[in-house]
């Protein structure tokens, strides 16, 4: 059951700079005009600012810039519209909160989002740093039902959904560090952390995580943190609409999942993966498992596995592993 300030906010959104009547506010959620005053003077508490006119009725004039889970959900397109979205102030990893939820047995999809993680987590151990500096911490969590070895392509075709989002809506395209690396001019912007609990032989919870620089200004970053990082924020000059991009992140990631599950992503992939790909062509270094095997980035095959030249060896392929840029020789 939608709350009654999420009717308002999804209706005033609906009409954009147009006027909704107190009396159709009223009769959309049933009650009369003066809770309908009520609901919105709650929402003026938070940050939103409503032009009121005689016989016109009401329009949304200003939102609240952080996040606001309200505003969020009501944001919501299309496919998403229903997603359930959880925001929480604080929490310990937003995937850690998403698998407690699945194992609680929660109907999945839900998304979880937080202003700031205590123990965020990376790839390979790392920490994540997660202070409440106007930056995305968002996981995903799903039940796809699929055989494991499906996976091996999923956080990369997510990699790739999330760079054609960002490029559309601030018009600069990150890149793509293989696997889950999302980088402007070699900084990072983003990370992916996928993980997954299987039984038997199919994916039974399925986490989708992913933190993501958006509005932290250059100047907010510790230590060496502010020579390897870059908000979207930063390479755009210009604050985004963080509910407006969450809502756009939200609804894509929905849409890339179920493209993956249904099958209907191999097509794209490759041309899309060579678009963003940054290693492509590069001398790289790859460490697995304590081995390093130099030699150059020649994109991905169909399963998703980095592809190598060594010089001099035959091409070989690594499901997993850190890579770094060499430079040339
Ligand atoms: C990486 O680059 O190694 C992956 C970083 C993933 C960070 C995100 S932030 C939201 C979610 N919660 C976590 O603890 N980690 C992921």
């Amino acid at each position: 059951m939608p709350s009654p300030e999420l009717v308002i906010l999804r209706e005033l959104l609906a009409h954009g700079t147009g006027f909704v009547s107190g009396e159709a506010l009223a009769s959309r959620l049933g009650v009369s005009r003066v809770s309908v005053w009520q609901h919105m003077e709650k929402l003026r508490a938070e940050g939103f600012a409503f032009e009121a006119v005689r016989a016109r009725g009401y329009r949304l004039t200003r939102h609240p810039a952080a996040l606001h889970q309200t505003l969020i959900e009501a944001s919501l397109r299309g496919g998403a519209k229903d997603l359930p979205v959880t925001l929480l102030d604080e929490v310990d990893s937003t995937n850690d909160e998403a698998a407690r939820q699945l194992a609680a047995g929660r109907a999945a999809p839900f998304v979880i989002l937080a202003r700031r993680q205590t123990h965020g987590r990376g790839r390979l151990g790392r920490v994540w740093h997660s202070e409440a500096n106007g930056n995305l911490y968002a996981s995903f969590a799903f039940r796809p039902h699929l055989p494991p070895g499906r996976m091996q392509t999923f956080t990369l075709w997510m990699g790739v959904s999330l760079c054609e989002l960002i490029a559309n809506f601030t018009h600069h395209a990150p890149a793509l560090k293989w696997p889950n690396d999302l980088l402007f001019d070699g900084r990072k912007a983003g990370g992916m952390l996928t993980e997954a609990r299987i039984d038997a032989d199919e994916i039974r919870d399925l986490v989708f995580g992913l933190g993501l620089n958006v509005n932290s200004p250059a100047a907010s970053w510790p230590g060496d943190l502010a020579r390897r990082a870059v908000s979207l924020a930063e390479r755009t000059a210009a604050p985004l609409d963080l509910n407006r991009f969450a809502a756009a992140l939200i609804g894509r990631v929905l849409l890339a999942y179920g493209q993956f599950v249904r099958g209907e992503h191999t097509d794209a992939f490759a041309d899309l993966w060579h678009r963003y790909d940054v290693l492509r062509g590069q001398p790289v270094a790859l460490l697995q498992a304590g081995r390093r095997v130099a030699g150059i980035a020649v994109g991905v095959d169909d399963e998703g596995s980095l592809l190598i030249h060594p010089p001099g060896g035959r091409l070989q392929r690594f499901h997993a592993g850190d890579v770094t840029l060499e430079k040339h020789p």
